[in-house]
């Protein structure tokens, strides 16, 4: 996989929230982290970067272009106020945020902006969020499916995304799991805890496991220390195919993110 397997969500977290978590994050070892326009904390996180001392080329920083911003002229000037914002010349990733609502741009303008960003060496990767089969499908004939290096989508136990997944994988396109601990309902599953025992670990751990064994990059996000320090030990975590049977049955169709104004048609 050409992106980080384990980073650091920041949706939610805002100014002195967000440059403490991520001080805590960098300190704890975590190097991947995921930020974007619209949750209005890109400088607090540059601020905490900076702060931080660890060297930029350590980090995998990954941001979001939002609706606003996808017509031709506006998607790189956006692009470059982000960087401002984080402080710094380039970002590993950017990915579409969502698709555009109602069709207002077409496809073809934003990838092809998004292209032309990667080109002038402002974003090292470029990639797409909440996309459909149908949406992937028309990413890939702009740029090419070797070109998009992720689809980041909502992904957890109760809500697996197998026809999303699948069709990716086809392409080559690595998934990016998004509210991987369903935004905390998983903790207090008792089929997942009872794996948790069996194995001496958190639920967190184990659905963090989960999604990473099925080959997808997670990005989970806490506000408390020791919740971000046991959480990237999931990484040293095997579960068995009996462990993942388990976790697969959990699927319930159960969509946590679906914006009226903004959300596709889900496959
Ligand atoms: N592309 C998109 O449209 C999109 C949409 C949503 C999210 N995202 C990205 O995905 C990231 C992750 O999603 P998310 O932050 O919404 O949800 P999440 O990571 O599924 O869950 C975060 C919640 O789980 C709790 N938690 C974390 N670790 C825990 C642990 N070990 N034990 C118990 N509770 C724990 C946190 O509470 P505490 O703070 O108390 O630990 C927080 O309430 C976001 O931050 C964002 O970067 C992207």
């Amino acid at each position: 996989m050409s992106i980080p397997a384990f980073g650091l969500g920041t949706f939610r977290l805002k100014d002195q929230v967000v440059i403490d978590v991520v001080r805590n994050a960098l300190a704890l070892g975590y190097r991947a982290i995921d930020t974007a326009q619209i949750y209005g904390n890109e400088a607090e996180i540059g601020q905490a970067i900076a702060d931080s001392g660890v060297p930029r080329s350590e980090l995998f920083i990954t941001t979001k272009i939002w609706v606003d911003h996808f017509a031709a002229d506006k998607l790189i000037p956006s692009l470059r106020d982000s960087l401002a914002k984080l402080r710094t010349d380039h970002v590993d990733l950017t990915l579409i945020h969502w698709p555009s609502p109602k069709g207002a741009v077409a496809v073809s303008e934003f990838m092809t902006a998004l292209a032309e960003a990667k080109a002038l060496g402002l974003t090292r990767q470029i990639g797409v969020s909440n996309f459909t089969i149908d949406l992937m499908r028309q990413a890939i004939e702009v740029v090419g499916a070797d070109q998009v290096a992720t689809n980041q989508i909502e992904l957890h136990p109760y809500l697996q995304n197998r026809r999303v997944v699948e069709f990716a994988q086809a392409q080559g396109i690595p998934i990016t799991s998004y509210m991987t601990l369903a935004y905390g309902k998983v903790i207090d599953d008792p089929v997942i805890a009872r794996i948790a025992e069996r194995h001496q670990a958190t639920t967190a751990q184990v659905v963090l496991a989960w999604a990473m064994q099925l080959g997808h990059a997670v990005i989970p996000s806490s506000t408390r220390r020791e919740n971000l320090a046991s959480n990237l030990k999931a990484v040293d975590l095997r579960l068995s195919p009996a462990d993942m049977a388990e976790l697969a049955a959990l699927e319930r169709g159960e969509r946590l993110t679906s914006p009226a104004s903004i959300a596709p048609v889900w496959d």
